[in-house]
């Protein structure tokens, strides 16, 4: 069925960075499993999976509702039953809700934490044994320069995904020695709906901000998750791996 690749599976799989991301592991010999969610949309998803065809990547979707553990552990035995262990976890979906921090509601809060957040350990919980099983594995944490630097008006977002990084680095010291690694990649500001769903004028004065005077593009988040996902990295874990175009250097 895979003819003993290695299965990636990509939460926010068939989303702006996500497709990338699969994509590139697809082309890098990996058997690829998007996690969708879309509102319950599953057509949306099936014609996702079509058009990735056509463009020539064989991946593979699964559905999974990933602020509620149960649906969380379907999606994770669905694909384990039908295409094996997971061996390379990208946690990728996330969701901005911004707003000052006076206007900020709860529900705004919990939602963003619950989705880049809370999502990350229920994930990881349900692939790590397997992992630890093959004394191989990949955990990949799609963090953001928002977590590093701070940024005006998501107070919410930006706390999430330095927590990311915060599980990046406790689970790296416990699984060092077991064959998994784990890291945080901090994309800047990438050409996805995320960014044009900014306000244009805002947009504007990022883009000045940007050395470099351009946003990222998804395929130059999914080359390093690549690469991280590759035994030319096993040395690296517990890093943070900033992708910005010198808009914020640590
Ligand atoms: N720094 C300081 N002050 C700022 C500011 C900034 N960056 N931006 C706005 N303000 C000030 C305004 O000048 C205004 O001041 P006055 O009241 O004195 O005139 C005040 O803040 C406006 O405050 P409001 O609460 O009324 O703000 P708002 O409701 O109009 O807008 C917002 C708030 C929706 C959060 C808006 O600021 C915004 O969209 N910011 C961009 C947030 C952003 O970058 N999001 C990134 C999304 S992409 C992403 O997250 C991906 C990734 O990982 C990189």
């Amino acid at each position: 069925m895979h003819q003993g690749k290695k299965v990636a599976f990509v939460t926010g799989g068939t989303g702006g960075i996500g497709t990338a991301i699969c994509q590139e592991l697809y082309t890098h010999g990996y058997f690829v499993v998007a996690g969708y969610y879309s509102s319950g949309n599953h057509g949306q998803a099936k014609e996702w999976a079509i058009k990735q065809k056509e463009d020539g990547y064989k991946l593979e979707i699964a559905y999974g509702e990933i602020t509620k553990f149960d649906s969380c552990q379907k999606c994770i035995n669905e694909i384990v039953e039908k295409f094996g262990k997971i061996s390379i976890l990208v946690n990728n979906a996330g969701i901005t809700r911004d707003a000052t921090f006076s206007k900020m509601s709860l529900e705004q809060w919990t939602d963003v934490v619950s989705v880049n957040l809370n999502s990350v350990f229920m994930m990881t919980k349900l692939v790590i044994e397997g992992m630890l099983e093959e004394k191989w594995g990949r955990i990949i944490n799609i963090s953001s320069i928002n977590a590093q630097k701070g940024q005006f008006g998501q107070s919410n977002y930006s706390a999430a995904k330095a927590g990311m990084h915060g599980f990046t680095k406790a689970l790296a010291l416990e699984v060092a020695r077991k064959g998994i690694t784990v890291n945080t990649i901090s994309p800047g500001y990438i050409e996805t709906k995320m960014i044009a769903d900014i306000d244009s004028a805002i947009k504007k004065e990022i883009l000045k901000s940007i050395p470099m005077g351009r946003f990222g593009q998804p395929s130059e988040i999914g080359k390093l998750v690549s690469f991280l996902s590759s035994d030319s990295a096993s040395f690296i874990t517990g890093a943070n791996i900033s992708i910005n175009g010198g808009q914020h250097m640590m």
